[in-house]
C-alpha cells in the first residue's frame, strides 16, 4: 500500500491517493523548483513550456514573469489540479495546459523561449527522443533547465526511492553528454544538499 501511493509520483493516479500527492508536489517541491529557477533568464514575452507539470505550481510561478506559460503532463490528475490552479490565466488565454507524453510534442519547431523539466526526467521512457523533441521546439539560444533533487542514484535522498520505484537516476556528465550531442551547450549545478540543476542552452 506504501508503494502503490509512492508510485503516484511517476504517473498520478485518478484517486484522492494521487489528488494528494500532487497537491502535496506543489507545496513540497516548491524550495528546491524556485532554486532551478534561478539559473533561468526570464522576459515578459518569453514562451516557457514546462513538462511534467505536476500541479502546476512552476506554470503559476512562471505567469508572474511571463505572459504565455504551456504545461505537459500524461496524467489526467495533475493537468486537472494544474489547470485548477492556473484557472485565471487559462480564462485569458496567457496559460495552456495539455494532457499527453512528454516524447512527442504538439507543437511547432523553434516556438518556445524555455522549457523546463522539475522532478520528471528519471520517468521519461525515451530520453533521447524527448531531448531531440525539446531541441526541436527550442528557439535558437532557447534554454532548458532540468532541475532534480538526486544528482546520483547513490545519494542518500535518492537511493531508496529509487530502488522502491525503479526509476532512472542518469548520471549528470551522461546527461550532459546527450545533451550536447543533441545540439546543446550544457553546463550543472549543485547547491549544498547536492540537488542538481542543468542549463542546457539551443546551439
Ligand atoms: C514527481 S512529479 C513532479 C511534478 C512537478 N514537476 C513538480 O516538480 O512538482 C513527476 C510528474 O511528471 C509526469 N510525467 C512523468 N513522465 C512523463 C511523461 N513521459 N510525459 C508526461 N508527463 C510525465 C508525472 O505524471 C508527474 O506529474
Amino acid at each position: 500500500m506504501f508503494k502503490e501511493f509512492f508510485k503516484n509520483v511517476i504517473k498520478p493516479k485518478e484517486n484522492f491517493g494521487g489528488r494528494f500527492m500532487v497537491k502535496g508536489m506543489n507545496v513540497g517541491h516548491e524550495k528546491l523548483a524556485s532554486w532551478g529557477r534561478s539559473f533561468l533568464n526570464i522576459e515578459k514575452d518569453h514562451n516557457i513550456l514546462d513538462l511534467g507539470c505536476g500541479g502546476g505550481r512552476n506554470i503559476e510561478y512562471f505567469l508572474t514573469k511571463s505572459n504565455k506559460v504551456y504545461g505537459m503532463d500524461y496524467s489526467k490528475t495533475s493537468v486537472e489540479i494544474a489547470r485548477k490552479l492556473n484557472r485565471e490565466a487559462i480564462k485569458r488565454g496567457r496559460c495552456k495546459i495539455i494532457e499527453g507524453d512528454v516524447s512527442s510534442l504538439p507543437f511547432e519547431d523553434n516556438s518556445f523561449d524555455i522549457v523546463t523539466a522539475f522532478e520528471t526526467i528519471y520517468f521519461w521512457k525515451e530520453l533521447e527522443k524527448t531531448f531531440k523533441e525539446i531541441h526541436r521546439v527550442l528557439k535558437k539560444r532557447g534554454q532548458f533547465l532540468i532541475c532534480n533533487e538526486g544528482a546520483y542514484r547513490d545519494h542518500k535522498n535518492i537511493k531508496k526511492w529509487a530502488d522502491m520505484l525503479e526509476f532512472e537516476v542518469y548520471d549528470p556528465d551522461y546527461l550532459k553528454g546527450l545533451l550536447e550531442e543533441i545540439g546543446f551547450s550544457c553546463e550543472y549545478h549543485f547547491d549544498n544538499k547536492e540537488h542538481i540543476a542543468f542549463i542546457s542552452i539551443k546551439k
